[in-house]
């Protein structure tokens, strides 16, 4: 019997550049369960990361707060059924032990019995992030977090979702309400999922600061821009729990080279024109700026097939 099919990361998975102009969006879609998790050809090297993570940083990977023991334990339960359900081979789950037969790795259950969310994150590719219904909208309780992408979850930790955007600009005026809105509807039969883009010329996964770029990184030039950048797109999901209520919030970080819009013409010409028209507020939060002009020439040169 053939194994598991993981994702092939030959090309882009997701390429969230379909419009030629910045605008800035739930972008919500419709999730069917059995695509709520994801498992691609990286898995088993960034479950070694996130391991190594946990060793070496885990007040910066791992955070929960009181309360939140029943909600986790929920998601870890749901994320063991769905795995075993729509991976299968990759785990299994005896007594009280979370067995990965490629690794030749074992989990006991009970070791993680004070923060069951910290066990799920070490057998998916994605990091979790548990939300709370509180009086100024839904707050950050718990969550495995390996692979930021510029924040920290310290700075994070116990905030509502208008806090913990406050950095995003248009965020407040734009976002906020419609996403508290979404945040008190969701259903539990109704999952979503959205992608979220940026722009990095640093490949590593784990990122929890918003550093501007280093003096020994090699300057960006129109010849080089193509490998030196990196795509960083975030696959986003958001179920509610049937039993907590609570919302589970996960992310998929997908990394590519941006030489890899070689064969994608079409949305190499909608990056460049919406890097073109996005507020230079954005530029600076997404540290774009110092890229942006090089970048800008060999985007144009792969739309029209010189590169
Ligand atoms: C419908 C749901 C959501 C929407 C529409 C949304 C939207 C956004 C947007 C537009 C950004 C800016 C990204 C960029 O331009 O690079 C952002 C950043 C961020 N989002 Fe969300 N988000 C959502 C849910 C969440 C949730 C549930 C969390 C919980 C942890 C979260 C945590 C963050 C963080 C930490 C950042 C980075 C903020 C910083 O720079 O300090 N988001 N989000």
């Amino acid at each position: 019997m053939p194994g598991f099919q993981f994702i092939s990361r030959n090309e882009p998975v997701y390429l969230p550049f379909s419009r030629p102009k910045y605008k800035i969006s739930m972008g919500l879609v419709a999730l069917q369960l059995k695509d709520w998790i994801e498992a691609d050809e990286y898995f088993y090297d960034e479950l070694k990361e996130k391991k190594q993570l946990l060793i070496s940083n885990y007040p910066e990977v791992f955070a929960s707060r009181p309360g939140s023991l029943l909600a986790q334990t929920e998601v870890l339960a749901l994320v063991l059924k769905h795995m075993e359900k729509y991976c299968p081979g990759v785990l299994k789950i005896e007594h009280d032990e979370v067995i990965l037969p490629k690794l030749k790795w074992k989990f006991r259950i009970s070791d993680f019995e004070e923060s069951p969310l910290d066990l799920c994150g070490r057998f998916v590719q994605e990091d979790l992030c548990l939300m709370a219904p509180g009086p100024d909208g839904y707050t950050l309780e718990a969550a495995s977090l390996c692979f930021p992408a510029r924040w920290r979850l310290m700075d994070k930790m116990g905030l509502p979702m208008s806090a913990i955007h406050k950095p995003v600009p248009g965020y407040s005026e734009k976002l906020s309400r419609p996403v508290n809105s979404f945040f008190n509807r969701i259903d539990v039969d109704r999952p979503v999922w959205r992608v979220n883009w940026s722009l990095t010329t640093d490949p590593t996964m784990f990122q929890p600061v918003r550093q501007k770029h280093s003096a020994s990184e090699l300057p960006i030039t129109s010849k080089n821009a193509g490998d030196q950048v990196y795509m960083r797109c975030e696959r986003q999901t958001l179920r509610r729990l049937p039993n907590t209520g609570w919302i589970l919030f996960t992310i998929k970080t997908y990394l590519d080279k941006v030489s890899k819009l070689n064969k994608y013409p079409k949305e190499a010409q909608n990056l460049s024109s919406l890097l073109r028209s996005a507020p230079t507020s954005l530029l600076s939060y997404k540290n774009i700026n110092h890229v942006l002009e090089p970048l800008l020439i060999y985007l144009d040169e792969l739309a029209d097939h010189k590169v």
